[in-house]
Parts: C-alpha cells; sequence; structure tokens
C-alpha cells in the first residue's frame, strides 16, 4: 500500500511538474533539461518510453553494462568491480581480459585496511580517489563498497568488507560513498544481506533471529542508505528465510524501499537472479549476469532470455504482471542513469596519478596495526646495517587475485621493495624465500609476470633463512595469506586459523635465531599465532595496494607512527569465535543457522570472558597515552536528553602519534541479555608529544536502545548505563555511570 501511494504522488507530482515546465523557455523535453527537477526527468523519460523500452533497462546487455534508451538519447549504464579499484575491461560478454593498454588503475588498500584506519577522514580520501578513477574510466556504477559483517575468520571474502562491527562499519562506509558519488559514479552496496561466508554462496539460507539481523547484519547498509545516500545496493547470492535475496520481499520491498526509503536501484549480484515472478514482484530492479556464478563461467547471449527480458515481456502482455511495478522498477533505473549516466556535469575524473598513489600510501600507513613491540625491535634502528627480509609474501604481487576484486595495476610496491627504499645509504637489506606458497602467477586473465618457481625443500629454505638471520642486525619475516582459492579469496572460504605454507615453523626458527625479529602479517583475516609468545614485534599490514610497500616501510621505519586499530577480533583459537564454538558454522550445509545471535566477534569473547589474541580495536603505537577519568556532565537522562562524556588523553611519549579514543557503552540492567559493552563511538585524535586534549562524546537516547523483536522496534528500558571509554575493547582507561530514567 505503501508503495502504491508513493506511486500515486510521484505520478501526480510530475503531472504537476511538466504542466508548470510547459510554459519555461526551453524547447527541449524536460527529460533532457538539466535544468528540470530530476523527478520530472524521469517522469517525462518514462511517459515517452515503449513498454519493450522499459523491460529493456531492467537487465544486462552484456557482462557489466545494461541497456538505455537510444531512441531518446538516453545512454547505457556501465558497471565495475571492485570495491578497492577498478577492474580491467572484459570481452563484451565474455569473462575473458580485453586486453586493453590504458585500462591499469591504481589498487588501493583493502577495505579491511580502510576499517582498521578508524578514520572518517580516510574513508573520504578512498572513496574521492578510487571515484574518481571510476569516472575517467567512464563507468557509472562502483560495485562496491562492501560491508558484510565478519561473523566467521574463514571467511573468504572479509578482506573486501569492514570488519565485526555494525558500528564501526556504519561510521565508515558512509564517506566512501558520499565522495565517490561526487564524481556522479554511483556506489553500489554490497552484498546486501547476511552473506557472511562464500562456502555454497549460492545456495546457503541464512537463519537469523530478528533481533540479531537489526543488531548486527543491517545497521551498515542502513547508514549506506539512509546517511550514505548510496544510489544503488546489490542484492546477495544467498536465500533469507528460503527466498534469494536479489528477491526476497521483506529485505527489498518492506525494509529497503520501504522502511528505509531507498530510492535507488537493487542490482542482482552476477546470477544471483532466480526465480521471474519473485524477480518481478520482490524488489529487483537490474538483473546481472544470470547464469554465471560471477567470476567465470556463464551463457553467453542469454540476455533477452534473463527474468526481466522476454519472460517478463510475456507476463505484461498478457496481464500476469502490472504495469505500475513495471513503471516503478524503470523509474529507479532512470533516477540511477540520470544520477550518472545522463549527468553532464560531472568532473572528468583522473586515474593513475600522483595523488591517487599518495592517498594509498596514506590509507596503507593508517590502518596498518601494530600489533605488539617489545625489546624496541620497531621501528627498525637508524644502526641497523643489516637487514633480513623474509617471505613469499615479501614479494608475491597482491593485488591480482581473490576474486572479483582482483585488479590489473599500473605498479605494485612490494614489501621487500618498499623496505629497500626506505632503508639508508649503507644500509645492506638481504631476501630469503623462507617458505613457498602459491607460485601461479595469474588470475582472472590478468598475469603477475612473476616467477616464484623454488627448488630448495622446506628444510633447506628455513635453514637459509636462519643462516642469514643470524648475521641481521633485524629480520623482517612478511607472511600470512594471499589471494589463492581458500585462502582470502572470493567463492571459497579457509578451511582453518592457521597461517598456511609452514610458516609457524619459520616463524619460530627465526625467532629462535634473533630476538630482533618483527613478524609481518598480510591478510584479511585473523590467523592463529603460536609462536606469539617468542615474538616481539608484530604487525597486521592488510592488502595495501599499490603503495603497500611503501606504507608497510614508512611504518617499520618510524616514518609514520602506526595509529591502526583492529576491526575484528583476533581469536587465539577458532572456537573462541563464537559460529564455531556452536557448531554454527558448517562449510558443507546449505543452512546457516546463526546461533550465537548478537554475540559476533569481542561480544561474544566478552560474554564468554574468553581472552583474545587481540581485541577488537587493539593497536599500538610508537608512543603512549594517558588517559584522564571520564567526567560526565549529567548523572541522569531523560527522554530526547543527552549527556557528554569527556576524558582527556595525553601523549606522555616522545613522538607525535594519533590515538583511536573509543567509547564503549554497557546496559547494565536489562529485560533481555545485551552484549558486555557495545562499541558507539571513536575519535581519532592527533597529538604531540606531551601535548593533551579533551575528547567529548555527546551520548543520546539512540546510542542505549536495543531491538525488541518481539514489538518490532528499538526500545530503551530505563535504568543505569556505563560508559567505557578506552584505546581498544579490553583496553578500557576509564568509566562513569548514569541513570536513563524512563521505559521508551
Ligand atoms: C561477483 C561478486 C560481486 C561482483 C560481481 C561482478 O560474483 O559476488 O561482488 O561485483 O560478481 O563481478
Amino acid at each position: 500500500m505503501k508503495n502504491l501511494l508513493k506511486l500515486m504522488t510521484a505520478a501526480s507530482t510530475a503531472s504537476l511538474l511538466m504542466l508548470s515546465c510547459a510554459g519555461t523557455k526551453s524547447d527541449k523535453p524536460v527529460y533532457l533539461d538539466e535544468n528540470q527537477p530530476i523527478e520530472a526527468r524521469i517522469e517525462d523519460a518514462l511517459s515517452r518510453m515503449t513498454l519493450e523500452e522499459k523491460v529493456k533497462i531492467l537487465h544486462a546487455q552484456s557482462k557489466f553494462s545494461s541497456a538505455g534508451v537510444p531512441r531518446l538519447g538516453i545512454p547505457e549504464l556501465w558497471t565495475t568491480d571492485g570495491p578497492h579499484g577498478i577492474r580491467p575491461e572484459v570481452f563484451w560478454d565474455k569473462w575473458k581480459q580485453a586486453g586493453w593498454t590504458n585500462d591499469s588503475c591504481v589498487a588501493f588498500p583493502a577495505l579491511t585496511c580502510l576499517a582498521a584506519t578508524w578514520n572518517e577522514e580516510m574513508s573520504a580520501l578512498y572513496g574521492k580517489s578510487i571515484g574518481e578513477e571510476a569516472r575517467f574510466r567512464e563507468k557509472d556504477v562502483l560495485l562496491g563498497p562492501g560491508v558484510n559483517i565478519y561473523r566467521t575468520p574463514l571467511n573468504g571474502r572479509n578482506f573486501e568488507y569492514m570488519g565485526e562491527d555494525p558500528f564501526l562499519a556504519s561510521v565508515m562506509v558512509v564517506p566512501y560513498i558520499q565522495e565517490v558519488q561526487k564524481n556522479g559514479v554511483a556506489v553500489c552496496v554490497k552484498h546486501y544481506a547476511l552473506n557472511n561466508q562464500e562456502s555454497l554462496r549460492h545456495e546457503y539460507d541464512a537463519v537469523v533471529d530478528d533481533r540479531t539481523l537489526n543488531e548486527i547484519y543491517l545497521p551498515a547498509f542502513k547508514a549506506a542508505v539512509q546517511k550514505g545516500g548510496a544510489w544503488s545496493i546489490m542484492g546477495s547470492y544467498n536465500l533469507y528465510k528460503g527466498q534469494h535475496v536479489c528477491h526476497n520481499s521483506y529485505l527489498l520491498n518492506d525494509v529497503l524501499k520501504g522502511d528505509w526509503g531507498f530510492d535507488g536501484a537493487v542490482i542482482s549480484d552476477w546470477g544471483g537472479c532466480h526465480d521471474t515472478d519473485e524477480a518481478i514482484s520482490n524488489g529487483l530492479d537490474l538483473e546481472f549476469g544470470t547464469w554465471t556464478d560471477g567470476l567465470t563461467m556463464g551463457a553467453t547471449n542469454g540476455y533477452d532470455a534473463y527474468h526481466l527480458a522476454n519472460p517478463y515481456l510475456e507476463r505484461l502482455r498478457d496481464g500476469r504482471a502490472s504495469e505500475d511495478v513495471l513503471n516503478e522498477k524503470a523509474r529507479r533505473v532512470l533516477r540511477l542513469i540520470f544520477r550518472t549516466a545522463m549527468r553532464t556535469d560531472k568532473p572528468f575524473g583522473s586515474l593513475c596519478s600522483p595523488e591517487h598513489y599518495a592517498a594509498a600510501r596514506q590509507i596503507g600507513g593508517e590502518g596498518i596495526v601494530l600489533l605488539k613491540n617489545e625489546a624496541g625491535v620497531l621501528p627498525i634502528s637508524g644502526d641497523a646495517k643489516k637487514i633480513l627480509v623474509v617471505g613469499e609474501n615479501a614479494v608475491k604481487m597482491m593485488t591480482v587475485g581473490g576474486g572479483s576484486s582482483s585488479l590489473k595495476v599500473q605498479r605494485e610496491v612490494s614489501p621487500l621493495d618498499g623496505i629497500r627504499a626506505a632503508a639508508g645509504e649503507g644500509v645492506e637489506v638481504m631476501y630469503e624465500r623462507g617458505y613457498v606458497g602459491d607460485i601461479s602467477g595469474k588470475y582472472n586473465g590478468v598475469v603477475t609476470g612473476q616467477d616464484l618457481s623454488e627448488s630448495r625443500s622446506a628444510a633447506e629454505l628455513i635453514a637459509d633463512a636462519c643462516a642469514k638471520a643470524a648475521e641481521a642486525d633485524v629480520v623482517i619475516f612478511v607472511g600470512g595469506l594471499n589471494k589463492s582459492s581458500h585462502q582470502d579469496c572470493e567463492d571459497s572460504d579457509r578451511f582453518s586459523l592457521e597461517l598456511p605454507y609452514n610458516q609457524d615453523a619459520v616463524i619460530s626458527a627465526l625467532a629462535a635465531v634473533n630476538p630482533s625479529l618483527a613478524v609481518v602479517i598480510v591478510s584479511g583475516n585473523a590467523v592463529a599465532m603460536p609462536w606469539v609468545d617468542d615474538v616481539n614485534a608484530i604487525v597486521e599490514a592488510w592488502y595495501g595496494g599499490s603503495e603497500a610497500g611503501n606504507a608497510l616501510a614508512d611504518v617499520l621505519f618510524g616514518k609514520v607512527n602506526p595509529s591502526g586499530k583492529l576491526p575484528f577480533t583476533f581469536p587465539a583459537r577458532l572456537e573462541d569465535n563464537g559460529a564455531h564454538a556452536l557448531g554454527a558454522y558448517d562449510p558443507h550445509s546449505t543452512v546457516a543457522k546463526y546461533s550465537e545471535g548478537i554475540f559476533v566477534g569481542y561480544r561474544w569473547a566478552q560474554k564468554q570472558g574468553i581472552k583474545p589474541l587481540f581485541a577488537f580495536g587493539h593497536g599500538l603505537s610508537y608512543t603512549d597515552f594517558l588517559y584522564s577519568d571520564a567526567v560526565l556532565d549529567k548523572n541522569t537522562m531523560g527522554g530526547n536528553g543527552k549527556i557528554n562524556v569527556t576524558a582527556k588523553v595525553t601523549n606522555v611519549g616522545a613522538v607525535s602519534g594519533k590515538e583511536v579514543v573509543q567509547l564503549y557503552i554497557s546496559d547494565e540492567e536489562c529485560s533481555v541479555e545485551r552484549p558486555v559493552m557495545e562499541l558507539k563511538g571513536f575519535k581519532k585524535v592527533a597529538l604531540e608529544p606531551g601535548e593533551s586534549k579533551d575528547v567529548t562524546f555527546a551520548i543520546e537516547p539512540e546510542m542505549l536502545k536495543f531491538y525488541d523483536a518481539e514489538k518490532g522496534e528499538w526500545t530503551l528500558e530505563k535504568g543505569r548505563f556505563t560508559v567505557c571509554i578506552g584505546s581498544s575493547s579490553e583496553d578500557i582507561r576509564c568509566k562513569a555511570s548514569f541513570d536513563y530514567e524512563e521505559d521508551r
């Protein structure tokens, strides 16, 4: 009913607008006149389109494009992967690389790295930069960013997302969206919703209770729509309540378009549409990739056979489908076209510019997390004259592979390259392979050109590395995961938490030889660290993109003081993770029962009293920060009132640095079980040595609510709340409590 009312309003508004515009001077048709309101232009275009033309714009015409209306001069729509950079061109109707020579790009750090900056300015810089690259390549829709919540450390695509906490992801996704769209390029926030694993991704039915759905898995998408203003959303492959999400009436019609007021277009994931009648009725607007897995295989020239193509036309002609619903779909696609391809006032964008490389390096440097640093291993001392770098990930290209986010970069600076470039005159930087991981150098037709072949045995590799380690002033091991199948890669999950390729043995052997060892993990996921007590320094470097090596070297040599914080928990063991503790993650089952409910990540660890290997929000600095007591300006809150809480943070070290001051809130008395605490605010502050800053958070009633599944609404119960301010979820520096006085 709500939708029909909206429809009638739009139509009447449009007719009024057209009447009012009738007398305007312009002899241009309204839909072509950029001085006219976009809604009037949409209605005018719609009124001129035939039934066939309306259907034609609702589905793909090639691997990555959909039709416009040539007769009316309305251009086609071009989409492109991915969240970290602009994918190289493929053939019109094949996944095969087109072999262009002008479609190399800058690879920006993976989104886990962006999330780890906990800095909205970095998100804005990221969106601006990648939006300019998409614009320059004349793409209208960027298929990203991804904000699926990190439920299991085994999910192959966590590297494309923003971690385990809905608040962090909800804040960090917004500037990215706003800045991309300023280029006249739409984002397509994905994968809505509940795509939290890759195993059986096209088939599994996510079974989630309403409270968990609303408190954990929807918030980042809701923020993308209501605060980010996303112009398109990508439906996910999986099912929810037995219905494929690409045509799921509840998630698309009721929640996304109804409750949230989303006015953009819902685009299917590639091959996510499986049923014509559901696609028509349940909120899908633009069908892509049918009969393909979105990666390689797919039916050719099947476009007229798409669900929203001839089968839809037949139903419209024989009366089984209403033209009102068709018009609503066409409106949304036209709105996407008018916001992008039809806009002539767009900037021109830029590609592979110095600014984009600088942005990639800056974001990478801000996102790298210093997990442990003892015995003064880091930053590398200026006295170090012999540096040994060990590990395949010190040299292996990481911008290739991983699935649809794979790129063809203009250049990629490896960790070894970056360390060599940063080491001063007279410093020898040696290299040893240490282990052999994945020596393939080709993905999706993009060839790295690297020859990673190796003839030595594992034992010989370790022996050679240890021999050099014995004579080095400092050893940097660079390992972790990679973008191969069952590592950090789309369409497959990892099999375990452990590091692959015998890396644990290499690390332990090096630690025994030289205590000045720093272990650098390149990954998009948590990994087990059985050697954690034997290693003095540990860094999570993420997938840093084209400037990975320079960003890492900036941190290792102290040019950049690390300020990254973990966007997800590193559990000591897989069974310390909620889904795994309850046996609720089964890669072989087509039913994914989210039995852990809202207790995801640190919410589970704190509920169970489990000490994580490294906590959500953890990250060290080369300096130290002192927190004062938390001071509230009131001790009670009522109605829509708010309370301000302030803590003074002081840099008590010798170098300047940035600290992410985190605000968690505990509900001390509630009728339902709530997490021990939940992230509800954060601020990143830069402080010179000796400098102090007051950091103030405004606490509002919305931050105190939980989702009452029985009432179907967000609820606030009176009672005592405690504000926890700290440097991580496990490093709370000060607390203060207040009472909320009434039920709402
Ligand atoms: C893939 C992915 C999606 C991507 C699309 C196009 O299967 O799931 O993220 O944008 O297909 O490549």
